[in-house]
């Protein structure tokens, strides 16, 4: 399927079309590949990976992904390269865009993406940054499509910190029309200006209040009160035990809601033990996912 974006930073570069399509060919190449494997469209293509924060998902999806595909990729940390003695990152994207086809970053600060884009004449997907996690949530709303079959009149509530994957999934809520409930304690809520611009789109709630955002939540969702690049242990007193998501959570949530937690967890803290291990949670689907929606990327963006 074809895509406009030469990069994906946000996920607001996608028409809600594009968003949709994305998803529904991340499901069609899952079946392939269980059906005996996918066709290796990206032959003779390589992807480079920078990592400056650690990663396990990301790394192992999109380099497996490549792979399946037919293609190659490069992994390096961001202190075996040239960046790491000043080099500067406009040199940086134009050798790289001399050699492979395709750059994926994960990043501490969300402005080293745009330069990196801006300069690579190849197209640059976000691995996360301090303000987004777009990949993420291609997975997480093709897992809701697998699971609730259609986005048609669903709800997620979004329980815990306002952060980098909470802004994408704002993203991801308004391309698929789904409503999102956001419960976090003041002073932690989402990007101001990505609730805006997706308030146009669809109904986005904000409050302090974690039961009002569960109430008849066909989603659940959350992630690590401590981010890659927000690590201070005293934020977890903010949330706990208030934001945290229990069974008594998740019985206000309809009965057939899914859990999503884009992991890694710490059980107790976010969530308890019995709500990431227990019947609705879907979370090891939607790491298995991060698989076959970074597959439609790639292809989408690489033409293929
Ligand atoms: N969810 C996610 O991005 O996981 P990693 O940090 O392991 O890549
Ligand atoms: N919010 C988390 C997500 C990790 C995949 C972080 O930024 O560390």
């Amino acid at each position: 399927m074809k895509i406009k974006t030469k990069n994906l930073l946000t996920l607001s570069e996608l028409t809600p079309k594009e968003f949709l399509g994305l998803i529904d060919h991340s499901i069609k190449l899952k079946k392939e590949l269980k059906k005996g494997g996918n066709k290796p469209v990206l032959k003779n293509k390589t992807l480079t990976m920078i990592f400056q924060k650690p990663s396990t998902r990301t790394r192992v999806s999109f380099e497996t992904g490549m792979y399946q595909l037919g293609g190659h990729a490069i992994n390096l940390s961001s202190n075996d390269t040239q960046l790491s003695r000043g080099e500067s990152v406009e040199d940086t994207a134009k050798t790289l865009s001399r050699y492979t086809d395709c750059i994926m970053a994960r990043v501490y600060d969300h402005s080293l993406l745009d330069k990196l884009s801006e300069h690579a004449s190849v197209p640059v997907i976000n691995g996360l940054s301090d303000s987004f996690h777009p990949c993420q949530i291609l997975a997480d709303f093709m897992t809701i499509k697998e699971k609730k079959k259609s986005f048609k009149g669903l709800k997620i509530a979004w329980i815990g910190d306002g952060n980098n994957v909470c802004n994408s999934m704002i993203y991801g809520a308004a391309l698929s029309g789904v409503k999102m409930s956001i419960a976090t304690p003041k002073g932690f809520q989402p990007k101001k200006s990505t609730v805006q611009v997706s308030q146009n789109l669809t109904d986005i709630e904000l409050t302090t209040d974690p039961k009002k955002a569960a109430e008849n939540a066909d989603v659940v969702v959350t992630d690590t009160y401590s981010s890659i690049h927000n690590d201070d242990p005293k934020r977890i007193k903010k949330f706990l035990p208030k934001y945290q998501i229990n069974d008594k959570i998740m019985d206000l949530a309809k009965k057939n809601a899914i859990f999503l937690h884009c992991l890694p967890a710490k059980r107790e803290q976010e969530v308890t033990a019995s709500v990431i291990d227990g019947p609705q949670s879907v979370v090891w689907d939607e790491a298995e996912n991060r698989l076959h929606s970074q597959k439609a990327l790639l292809s989408a963006l690489l033409h293929a």
